[in-house]
């Protein structure tokens, strides 16, 4: 079967990685891809929202699979365009994607199938937002507990989290600027601020049976010690033992299992893979929000550490047969992501760089670099986004994963490389290995 993945990120390249593993695959295509997936798999020069094109491409090349990494096409209705056409395609419907592409019809959803999330109210424009903010909170010193998020997609960047009055008035402005977040600051959600470690739990499902993965842990501050800006992602790490399992089990009955009825009484069937962002607070876990994608760069060490063919756990989805798969394989052995950015990133940074040790760095046992924002340029690897690499490294403990993924780390080298030095340290505190 020829195989291709849309979209350009480290996600994409584990995606295509993993399936070209399987023994149903023969050509991988991604599109557009990065340095990474010309390597393992086939580039194809077409961007991720240029539906006609993959259309056209699908049907020329005999694709009897295709996957969409990314949440902008899924929200544009990429999967609906494929299937009008009779092509299999693995991921929701735009109808389900909402549940990433609008907060407030996630936070809809949630209410009405009584899934545990933070309180909220939602605001149609800036001026009644500041109102109820002004009417609530009279100085500047009290604590001012409350979020502030964007309802549309804004690549990682629409959640303002607040400790005070000023910094709530003016996430406001900002989230409502046309200039920096277009429509997607229309309205807005402010909501409940919680306390707890976060956890993704990422599934998949076809809209009747749900198949939940093993639980992940991102990193998204950009520094040590969970401090800096936001980013979309500095690495993460593979089971985590904030999520033990009964944990699981609440988290299946409480949260994937009544979303997706609601999504099917609502009749937007939710098929494809189900990311619950949870914050763990002393009352339970409860759902900061959804994606409705492989998280990135989650996707990484949890795809090397799963043994079961994706190829048939994709294929099942698209044709409702999740319910006749086997349970999923897993190594048991704790898999690290270290995202290597460059100098600049989350703000702006430049591009163009050549990377050096990429070879070095694979030849370790029991590491894949895994590309992100890279590309070819005259035989060499460049620079070509904020998050370059995900170097990803699988060993006996969380310690030992994390020791293996540095080393490999430390073979590569560009003009103003970076990287958090603690990825996978959290982890260590919620159980002694
Ligand atoms: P989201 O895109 O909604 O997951 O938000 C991005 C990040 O903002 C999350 O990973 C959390 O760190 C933080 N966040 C979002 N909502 C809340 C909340 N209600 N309480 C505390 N932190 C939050
Ligand atoms: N790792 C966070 C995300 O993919 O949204």
């Amino acid at each position: 079967m020829n195989i291709l993945v849309v979209g350009n990120g480290g996600r994409e390249h584990a995606l295509a990685w993993k399936l070209g593993q399987s023994p149903q695959a023969d050509r991988v295509f991604v599109a557009p891809g990065n340095a990474g997936t010309d390597l393992d798999a086939e580039n194809v020069d077409i961007s991720a929202t240029d539906f006609e094109s993959l259309i056209q491409f699908a049907k020329q090349n005999d694709v009897g699979l295709s996957v969409i990494g990314p949440e902008a096409p899924l929200a544009a209705g990429i999967v609906d365009a494929f299937q009008a056409e009779g092509l299999p395609v693995f991921g929701p419907s735009k109808a389900a994607a909402e549940l990433e592409a609008s907060k407030v019809f996630c936070k809809e959803v949630l209410r009405n199938a009584d899934v545990p999330t933070a309180d909220y109210q939602v605001f149609r424009n800036g001026s009644s937002a500041k109102r109820f903010i002004s009417d609530r909170y009279h100085t500047d010193t009290e604590d001012v507990p409350l979020v502030i998020k964007a309802d549309g997609l804004a690549a990682g960047k629409g959640v303002i989290v607040c400790h005070n009055r000023k910094e709530a008035l003016e996430a406001v402005d900002r989230l409502t600027s046309e200039q920096e977040f277009g429509t997607a600051g229309s309205q807005l959600v402010l909501e409940e601020r919680l306390d707890g470690d976060e956890a993704s739990l990422i599934a998949i499902t076809d809209g009747q049976t749900i198949v939940p993965l093993s639980p992940a842990q991102d990193h998204k501050p950009a520094f040590d010690g969970d401090t800096g800006p936001n980013t979309g992602g500095m690495g993460a790490y593979s089971p985590t033992a904030l999520v033990d399992e009964k944990m699981l089990s609440m988290i299946d009955e409480q949260v994937l299992v009544p979303t997706v009825h609601a999504m099917k009484r609502s009749r937007r069937p939710f098929r494809g893979v189900l990311y619950a962002g949870l914050i763990v607070t002393n009352q339970g876990p409860k759902v900061l929000e959804y994606n409705v994608r492989f998280g990135d760069p989650e996707c990484q060490p949890l795809l090397m550490r799963l043994k079961t063919d994706l190829v048939t756990l994709f294929m099942a989805t698209i044709e409702g047969r999740l319910d006749q798969i086997e349970p999923l394989e897993w190594d048991p052995r704790p898999a690290v992501c270290v995202v290597m950015a460059s100098e600049g990133y989350p703000g702006s940074y430049e591009k163009g760089f050549p990377i050096r040790g990429l070879d070095e760095a694979e030849e370790l046992e029991n590491v894949k670099v895994f590309h992100a924002g890279t590309r070819l340029h005259n035989g060499d690897v460049v620079t070509d986004g904020g998050r370059v690499l995900g170097v990803t490294a699988i060993g006996s403990s969380i310690s030992a994963a994390k020791l293996q993924a540095y080393k490999a780390v430390r073979c590569i080298r560009w003009n103003g490389a970076w990287c958090r030095k603690d990825i996978s340290d959290k982890g260590l505190t919620y159980a002694s290995e």
